[in-house]
C-alpha cells in the first residue's frame, strides 16, 4: 500500500485533526503499541486519549527486518487507536533499540565571547553542536547527546553552568549512535504506514521516563527493560543519564529455548511460559503440573512448572548476568543507591526480580508507567509491556515544553541545528560571491 493509499484511507474515517495531541509509536519485537495521548492544562498531566497493539513479526532482535510485515502491523495498531481516541494519527514519537546501538563519552570545548563572558542556553547548544560534529564511520549516525557535567576555566563538577562567567567551557558528553540503515528501515515503515516520524528516541530512555521518578533518578538507578529482541540498560545518578546499552538476548530466547526443550512449537512454548513460568525454582509454590498437546496426532506431554522453570532460569540468569556486566562496565555499579528497576514484558515473568536481586545484590523492583498520565485509557497501560510507548509521549511531551534539560539534544533537534547552519554556511558564501559580483 502507498502513502498516499494509507492516508486516504485513514482520512475515509470520521476522524478529528488535533494540533495538541502526542503520539508514541514503540515498534517493538513482539508488538506494535501506538498511544495517543495529549497535554492536560489542569492536571499538568497528559491524557492518555487511546491505545493500539498489534503483534509484529518484522522485527529480529529490535530491528527491521521485514517491512511489510512491520508496516502492516503499525497501521493495525493505529487503526485501533484512532478507533479508540477519534483522533486521526499522522506525527508520531517513534523508538529505537537494537544491538547496532552504541554509546560512548565525548569531551567537548568553546570559547565564551561577548563583553561579560556569562554563559547562556545558546552555549550548551553550540557545545552540543561541537559534540554533534564529532567523526563517525557514514555508516552510523548520533540519535542523541547527553552532557554529563561541566568544566569552567578547569573547574570541574558543574551541573549547570548558564549565568556563569568564564572564557572556556568545557562538557563531558554522552553520545548514542546507531546504524544509519536501521534508522532508515525504521522512518521507511513509518512514511509507508502514512505517518511522519517527528523524532527518533533511544527506547530505554522512553521507558525510564514512564517508570522511574526524580527521587530514583538523583540517587542513582539502573533500568533494564527485558522485552522479546532486547534488554536495553539505561543509568541514571544526580539526575542526569550516564550510560546506555543494549543485547539481544530477552524474552524470545526464553521462548525458544521452551521449545527446543520440550520439542513444541513457538505459540505453545509462549503460552506456557506466561501460564506456568517462573525464573527461580524457590519462587514456585505448588509444584502443578501441566499437559501440552502433542503436535500432529502425537501423545500429549505431561510438564511440571519446576521442570519449565529449569529450563527458563539459567538464561534468565544469562540475561541478568549480562547487564550486570554491562553496570560494572558502565563504572556506576557501586552508585546505584535505588537498586534496579525491571520493565518490559519479561519483568512479568514470576520470581524475575527475586532471581535478579540474587545475580544484583541489590535491590530490585517491577516498573510500570505510573508518571504523569491520567484519562480513561490510563489505567490500560499501566503494564510494564508498556513503558516505552507511555515513555515515548512523555519525552515529547517534555522536551516540547523544553521543562529539563535532562533530555540533551534529540535526533531531530540535532537534524534542524545542522541543516541550519548549512544554510547558514551557503548564505556567507553568497554574500562573498555577491559582494565581489558587485565590486
Ligand atoms: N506475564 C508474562 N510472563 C512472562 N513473560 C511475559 C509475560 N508477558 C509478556 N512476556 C514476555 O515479554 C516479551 C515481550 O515483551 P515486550 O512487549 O516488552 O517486548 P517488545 O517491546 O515487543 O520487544 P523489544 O522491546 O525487545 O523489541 C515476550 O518475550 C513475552 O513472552
Ligand atoms: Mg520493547
Amino acid at each position: 500500500m502507498t502513502v498516499q493509499q494509507s492516508s486516504l484511507r485513514r482520512s475515509a474515517r470520521s476522524l478529528r485533526a488535533r494540533q495538541d495531541v502526542i503520539v508514541g509509536l514503540d515498534i517493538g519485537t513482539t508488538k506494535v503499541c501506538v498511544l495517543v495521548a495529549a497535554p492536560d492544562e489542569r492536571s499538568n498531566a497528559l491524557t492518555v486519549l487511546g491505545v493500539g497493539t498489534a503483534e509484529n513479526a518484522g522485527l529480529a532482535r529490535g530491528i527491521v527486518v521485514n517491512i511489510e510485515k512491520t508496516v502492516r502491523a503499525i497501521e493495525e495498531a493505529v487503526e485501533q487507536a484512532e478507533a479508540a481516541s477519534g483522533v486521526a494519527v499522522s506525527d508520531v514519537v517513534v523508538g529505537i533499540a537494537g544491538d547496532h546501538v552504541q554509546s560512548f563519552q565525548s569531551r567537548n570545548a568553546i570559547a565564551i565571547s561577548g563583553f561579560e563572558r556569562e554563559i547562556t542556553a545558546g552555549d550548551l547548544e553550540r557545545l552540543l553542536d561541537d559534540a554533534r560534529t564529532i567523526a563517525l564511520p557514514s555508516d552510523r549516525t548520533i540519535v542523541h547527546l547527553f552532557p554529563q557535567d561541566y568544566i569552567l576555566d578547569g573547574q570541574d563538577g558543574i551541573n549547570d553552568p548558564i549565568g556563569m562567567s568564564g572564557v572556556r567551557l568545557e562538557a563531558n558528553v554522552h553520545i548514542v549512535t546507531a546504524a544509519r540503515t536501521a534508522i532508515d528501515n525504521l522512518e521507511r515503515c513509518v512514511e509507508r504506514a502514512g505517518l511522519h516520524a517527528a523524532d527518533i528516541v533511544l527506547q530505554p530512555v522512553a521507558s525510564s521516563l514512564a517508570v522511574l521518578d526524580s527521587a530514583e533518578r538523583e540517587v542513582g538507578v539502573a533500568l533494564i527493560d527485558i522485552g522479546g529482541g532486547t534488554t536495553d540498560i539505561a543509568i541514571f545518578d544526580e539526575g542526569v543519564l550516564r550510560h546506555t546499552a543494549m543485547f539481544a538476548i530477552a524474552g524470545n530466547k526464553v521462548t525458544d529455548d521452551i521449545k527446543k526443550g520440550l520439542g513444541i512449537v513457538h505459540a505453545q512454548a509462549e503460552q506456557i511460559k506466561i501460564a506456568y513460568g517462573h525464573a527461580l525454582q524457590e519462587s514456585i509454590l505448588d509444584d502443578e503440573v501441566f499437559m501440552i498437546p502433542g503436535i500432529n496426532g502425537r501423545k500429549p506431554i505431561e510438564v511440571s512448572k519446576s521442570l519449565l522453570c529449569q529450563i527458563i532460569q539459567p538464561r534468565m540468569e544469562e540475561i541478568f548476568e549480562f547487564a550486570f556486566a554491562e553496570i560494572r562496565r558502565s563504572g556506576y555499579a557501586r552508585e546505584l543507591s535505588a537498586g534496579i528497576v525491571l520493565t518490559g514484558g519479561c519483568a512479568q515473568l514470576r520470581g524475575a526480580a527475586e532471581l535478579a536481586e540474587r545475580i544484583f545484590g541489590m535491590p530490585v523492583k517491577v516498573g510500570v508507567p505510573s508518571v504523569g498520565l491520567d484519562g480513561g485509557f490510563a489505567p490500560e497501560v499501566q503494564s510494564p509491556i508498556y513503558a516505552t510507548a507511555v515513555g515515548l509521549v512523555l519525552f515529547a511531551s517534555q522536551s516540547q515544553q523544553r521543562r529539563s534539560d535532562m533530555f540533551g539534544m534529540s535526533y531531530r533537534h540535532m537534524q534542524r541545528r545542522q541543516h541550519r547552519s548549512r544554510l547558514g554556511y551557503r548564505t556567507v558564501i553568497e554574500r562573498i560571491k555577491h559582494f565581489f559580483e558587485h565590486l
